[in-house]
């Protein structure tokens, strides 16, 4: 397998965690316990990833898409959102974790929204592993939400239509702050993105695996950066170009 050093570690990892459903249903479980043995993978990852120096990890939770899921999975959904939360503040923050939700999380009922609001305050200010968790969260949303900001910009004079560029226009995306993904991963063999980060995966590189989200290893994990490590980013250029810089 080809070895990756620490230059070729992504900076952020996208994953969609797909297959929670069919990893219960293979074990003749309701999809919730499904949704249960993902949370338990979803915080060895996220250990695993603060302890390699990943700088943020973007985990997709729940899209803009899942309303249309039966309303008992919804609402379990929702309660076990707002557990982790509860059972898992104050790991996060002795591990030093940022966390921080991107989304439309306001239209989540208010315990969940505020436990939401009180953990990414309490963890503010931390410097490790930047975690970020994708909750009522579209690609598709995140771009017209962009344009409604800019639009009010030009409302209010403040900018005229022509000023609205590549750079301006992504400022106001989710995550304009951080890189963007360089690694995005989905389990459970659909080659799909879903809606997730539509704009931000322009030049991420894909990796997508048959193993069900519930399965996923950290072996698995390494499997992607494995590959990533193997990639060459081109952004345009030539290989030549990037031989010569290199
Ligand atoms: C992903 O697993 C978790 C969420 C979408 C919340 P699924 O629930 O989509 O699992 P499958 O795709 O039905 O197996
Ligand atoms: C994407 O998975 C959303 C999450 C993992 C939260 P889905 O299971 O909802 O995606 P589709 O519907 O199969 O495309
Ligand atoms: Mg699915």
């Amino acid at each position: 397998m080809h070895e990756y050093n620490e230059q070729q570690l992504p900076r952020h990892i996208a994953i969609v965690m797909d297959g929670n459903g069919r990893w219960a249903k293979r074990r003749r479980l309701p999809r919730i316990a499904g949704h249960r043995a993902g949370v338990e993978i979803a915080r060895e990852i996220i250990k695993n990833c603060g302890e390699k120096g990943v700088e943020v990890l973007t985990l997709f939770a729940f899209s803009t898409e899942n309303w249309r899921r039966p309303p008992q999975e919804i609402r379990a959904l929702m309660d076990l959102f707002l557990r982790s939360l509860q059972k898992e503040a104050n790991k996060l923050q002795e591990n030093n974790v940022q966390l921080r939700f991107i989304g439309n999380y306001q239209a989540f009922e208010p315990k969940l929204r505020d436990k939401i609001e009180e953990v990414q305050a309490l963890t503010k200010h931390n410097t490790g592993l930047k975690l970020i968790i994708a909750a009522n969260y579209g690609g598709h949303w995140d771009i017209v939400h962009a344009t409604q900001q800019l639009a009010q910009l030009v409302e209010s004079g403040k900018i005229a239509a022509k000023d609205i560029n590549h750079e301006l226009f992504a400022q106001h995306l989710s995550m304009a702050d951080l890189p963007d993904p360089d690694l995005f991963i989905r389990t459970s063999g659909e080659q799909r993105i879903s809606n997730f980060l539509n704009w931000q995966i322009a030049y991420t590189e894909l990796y997508f695996t048959d193993v069900l989200w519930p399965d996923f290893k950290i072996a698995n994990l390494e499997e992607a950066l494995h590959y990533y490590a193997t990639r060459q980013r081109r952004f345009g250029c030539t290989s030549e170009q990037l031989e010569v810089v290199a």
